[in-house]
């Protein structure tokens, strides 16, 4: 088994398709107790700038069930919060931690934290990324269907942090991902081709007709329309993005066997319905525990708890 000892996670594509698989495959090992990894006395810091419950809590607990302890850094409480640079800030929570998630705004910001700290970091999420969750997404589905390779993803609403990681997730685990947003809000070029270069066996189509893109998928899949720092665009996206709901009548044109997945939080009626997200092919539920067990895995091979 590939680990990931003493690397970072700022995105999906830190990863080759070897190590994701056995991420993944870690991740079922840990969730179904076939190995139990301590890591006692280790020490977890969440650096979150922005609002989150599951990240959080899925982190927390998973570094609890390894023996290790967390600390939460509220930004509004410490010094980074009154503007101490990051790199001052990095190089004094590498002499305290043994890893740190954070969660933010700017890319960039992340990447300076992993050029200052020599720990490994995670990225909880920024604007650009989210690929803890895509971890759970793909474990998920793997899940469901047993195999990864040849499957159809149709993601539809914004061309969002969710959306670039799922398009480097699928590229690298042989999913055929369709992405249908409106054409104003399709994801970002250089991490569509960046996609392209890594997807050695699946297909990849960018587009804005959502009937088409669900049909026949294996997994229907959406998130808010407005994410964390764009609330006061929310109101003038809705119409724009009416098209892209994920309602009964998409889901009917996907295949039977088609499951429904939100990384949560959702908007009701918004992005997708009620009828969808408590429907008999939601899978909303096991996708949000399975944050815990993808993330286990993944502190538990970056301090290198498994060979
Ligand atoms: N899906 C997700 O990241 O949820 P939180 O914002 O609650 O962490
Ligand atoms: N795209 C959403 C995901 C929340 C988990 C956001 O960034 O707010």
């Amino acid at each position: 088994m590939n680990n990931l000892h003493g690397g970072d996670l700022l995105s999906l594509a830190d990863l080759n398709a070897d190590e994701l698989h056995d991420l993944l495959t870690l991740a079922a090992k840990l969730k179904y107790g076939d190995l139990r990894p301590r890591c006692d006395g280790k020490v977890l810091g969440l650096l979150f700038y922005k609002a989150s419950t599951r990240t959080r809590v899925s982190f927390s607990v998973a570094m609890c069930q390894l023996g290790g302890q967390v600390i939460d850094l509220n930004p509004s409480t410490t010094q980074v919060g009154r503007g101490e640079p990051i790199s001052d800030t990095a190089r004094v929570l590498e002499r305290y931690l043994d890893i740190l998630a954070i969660r933010t705004f700017a890319q960039q910001d992340i990447a300076t934290f992993a050029d200052y700290a020599d720990i490994p970091i995670i990225n909880a999420l920024t604007d650009v990324y989210h690929p803890c969750q895509i971890l759970a997404d793909l474990l998920t589905v793997r899940e469901c269907f047993g195999k990864l390779n040849g499957l159809t993803l149709t993601f539809l609403g914004d061309g969002n942090n969710v959306a670039h990681s799922l398009l480097l997730g699928c590229a690298l685990t042989g999913v055929n991902i369709r992405v249908a947003t409106p054409p104003e809000f399709k994801p970002d070029d250089a991490i569509v081709a960046r996609a392209r270069q890594l997807a050695t066996d699946s297909t990849i189509a960018i587009v804005d007709d959502a009937k088409a893109a669900v049909e026949g998928a294996h997994v229907l899949y959406t998130d808010v329309w407005a994410s964390m720092g764009q609330e006061d665009s929310a109101v003038d996206r809705l119409p724009v993005f009416q098209p892209y709901q994920l309602n009964s009548g998409l889901v009917q044109l996907a295949a039977p066997e088609a499951i429904v997945l939100h990384c949560l939080p959702a908007h009701r009626e918004e992005e997708i319905t009620t009828e969808v997200i408590e429907g008999k092919q939601s899978r909303v539920w096991d996708q949000a525990e399975n944050r815990m067990h993808a993330q286990k895995a993944l502190i538990a091979s970056l301090l290198g708890l498994v060979v």
